[in-house]
């Protein structure tokens, strides 16, 4: 069990850190100007934003069903339901910056002089940080999980 458990909190860790680093780039790369193909760089590391979160659950349902603890004990987390809550909050904010970064790739296919403009830019940008903040919020929740406070 030892061994199979560290494996899945391994495989949950690898997929965190790529989601928390993917995000980390969109809010680093919103800064500069956003032409044709800064569009397209942002849609490929949002690409791998969207791919290691679906991992991620994968990992995460393994971690409650097939982990050392099982699910009797997340049932009874007050913070498992409470992380769960807020990475479904992470979900619905990603939406807006991933339909811009599509839109823009778009409209950069049929204008060769397509920039950004700053405002549009720092907009998408303020809703990448505030997923960054809200999973700053949701890594508390998982540290209180994992230690049983104020479960049953
Ligand atoms: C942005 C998304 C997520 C991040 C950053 C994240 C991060 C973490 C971290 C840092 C831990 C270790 C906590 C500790 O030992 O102190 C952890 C544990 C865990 N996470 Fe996640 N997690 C995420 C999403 C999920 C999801 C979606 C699920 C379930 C579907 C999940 C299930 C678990 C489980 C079962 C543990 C083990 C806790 C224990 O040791 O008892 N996580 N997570």
């Amino acid at each position: 069990m030892l061994y199979h458990d560290a494996g899945l909190a391994w495989l949950h860790f690898v997929f965190a850190f790529i989601l928390v680093g993917a995000l980390f780039a969109e809010a680093v790369l919103l800064r500069l100007p956003v032409d044709a193909r800064m569009a397209r760089v942002l849609l490929r590391v949002d690409l791998f934003y969207g791919a290691s979160a679906v991992l991620l659950i994968l990992a995460g349902i393994s971690r409650v069903v097939w982990g050392a603890k099982g699910w009797a004990f997340y049932e009874a987390q007050p913070f498992f339901w409470a992380k769960m809550a807020t990475f479904a909050v992470i979900g619905l904010l990603s939406i807006g910056p991933t339909r811009s970064f599509m839109r823009w790739v778009r409209e950069a296919k049929a204008d060769t002089g397509f920039v950004v403009s700053g405002e549009e830019a720092k907009r998408v940008r303020r809703m990448v940080m505030i997923e960054v903040h809200v999973v700053a919020l949701l890594l508390l929740f998982a540290s209180l999980m994992a230690r049983g406070v104020g479960g049953a």
